[in-house]
């Protein structure tokens, strides 16, 4: 309907329209089948801005509000950072947008960066995006903040997950090798090399 949720609860008498019940249909269908709510309304809320998700970036979680907050404590002016593993970029474009700076945002995924993209050019975010693999096209002691949501589920938990997550959200944001650490094996050493000294 397109409507805020309170003009929702304010008009009960208002009725949908044929499309709208072709529109719901189909939505629910969806739905039945497991497809998460947010891959199918596009959208997703972090840190109090609309984020724009697609199957082809994991849904940004609330926890993952935590992981921002706790970079603005220890970084209150941020300084040159990089957000890896960006997803839907919600990470990269919250800090550019809460420290007014900019900074670097990366992914594997060339999918998952179009997302990003978009999403950084509706909140008229200041991220440049590079797809890369982890840090590997960075140079020595460039950045002061190194910040990934890393794929930290392993691959033997596969069968035990959520259908939503398991069969809608994309499985190289998800999985990290037999231990769930094979990511953070790698991300660790590469970001001390990045870092600035004291980053
Ligand atoms: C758990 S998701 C996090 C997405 C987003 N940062 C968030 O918190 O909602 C992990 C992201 O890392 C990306 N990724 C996986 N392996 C990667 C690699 N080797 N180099 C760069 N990005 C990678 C995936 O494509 C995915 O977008």
């Amino acid at each position: 309907m397109h409507c805020e949720r309170v003009y929702f609860y304010a008009h009960p008498e208002q009725a949908l329209r044929e499309v709208e019940w072709i529109h719901y249909g189909r939505y629910l269908d969806e739905r039945i089948k497991g497809k998460p709510t947010q891959y199918i309304t596009r959208r997703q809320e972090f840190f109090g801005r609309e984020f724009r998700v697609t199957p082809d970036v994991l849904i940004p979680r609330p926890e993952t509000e935590l992981l921002v907050e706790t970079v603005l404590k220890l970084r209150p002016a941020l300084g040159t950072f990089v957000d890896v593993g960006t997803g839907s970029g919600c990470i990269a474009v919250t800090l550019a947008l809460e420290v007014r700076g900019s900074g670097y945002a990366v992914d594997v995924s060339a999918a998952a960066l179009r997302v990003a993209r978009h999403n950084a050019s509706a909140h008229d975010a200041g991220v440049r995006f590079v797809q890369g693999d982890l840090l590997s096209l960075f140079a020595d002691g460039v950045f002061d903040v190194v910040v990934s949501n890393p794929p930290y589920v392993p691959l033997r938990d596969m069968t035990g997950m959520q259908r939503e997550v398991r069969d809608w959200e994309p499985h190289l944001a998800l999985f990290a090798g037999e231990s769930g650490l094979a990511v953070y094996e790698r991300l660790v050493p590469e970001a001390w090399r990045v870092l600035k000294p004291g980053g």
